[in-house]
């Protein structure tokens, strides 16, 4: 098991907060009897947003995250779905994939990047002498927005936090954004991937590479050149030779 970066640990207890705050829970009884009845409580407890961080617990497992999950009606994309699409890959991945939501058909199969858009993901992770099951796919929502819209703000508020936990559970080295919605999520910001892209950013001390989306380069083919380039960089990072 990986070692967990501080800012993962920081974020893990941010997240344990606001949702003990959310329960209605504004402060702490440290009286010693109080502390002693809080030792005998179970290691962890799993809410939607967090774990309790008790000493001694682990990271969260991707089975754990997906279990919470369940049979997700958080939002409105539930009613349309087939399948929800929680991801796949190793859960040691050193490289993750975030893409938008899924397609036609990840939704019809439950499976992340599997239509024309996966296809040339799967051109390019071969480009990077890896394959997919060396890296974790995984997308900002998890279930497939009506005519491929993009997904609504609050769509993807409610989604987010299972995400977040899966990065930390994953604790990649680096996140690769694939197209704009990816990119300003994580990153939290309005700029176009246009001009994210090309250098490394920071996502929880994580490197996160924004770059264009597959289903962009194939309308936009002229582009791969620059995917290229955000690659090579990925690959430089990572270790792995041209
Ligand atoms: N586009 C995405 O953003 N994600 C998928 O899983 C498929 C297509």
């Amino acid at each position: 098991m990986k070692d967990r970066r501080p800012e993962q640990v920081l974020e893990q207890v941010r997240l344990t907060l606001e949702n003990w705050r959310r329960q209605g829970i504004a402060g702490f009884d440290c009286r010693a009897e109080v502390v002693e009845m809080v030792k005998r409580w179970p290691q962890s407890t799993v809410a939607d947003n967090a774990t309790v961080v008790t000493e001694g617990t682990g990271r969260q497992s991707l089975e754990q995250i997906r279990a919470d999950l369940g049979d997700c009606h958080r939002c409105r994309l539930h009613k349309g779905r087939r399948n929800l699409v929680f991801g796949e890959g190793s859960p040691n991945a050193r490289l993750v994939f975030v893409g938008e939501g899924p397609g036609y058909e990840e939704d019809r199969s439950g499976r992340p990047f599997v239509g024309p858009a996966g296809r040339l993901l799967d051109k390019i992770i071969a480009a990077m002498k890896l394959d997919r099951s060396q890296v974790y796919i995984c997308n900002i929502v998890k279930c497939r927005p009506p005519a491929n819209r993009a997904p609504a703000p609050d769509e993807i508020e409610v989604c987010l936090p299972f995400l977040k936990r899966q990065l930390v559970s994953i604790a990649p080295e680096v996140i690769c954004t694939l197209g704009s919605v990816a990119a300003r999520t994580l990153l939290e910001t309005k700029s176009p991937v246009s001009a994210l892209r090309g250098h490394f950013h920071q996502w929880m001390g994580i490197k996160l590479m924004p770059t264009f989306h597959p289903a962009y380069l194939l309308r936009n083919p002229e582009r791969k050149r620059q995917v290229w380039e955000d690659v090579k960089k990925i690959m430089a990072f990572l270790g792995i030779p041209l």
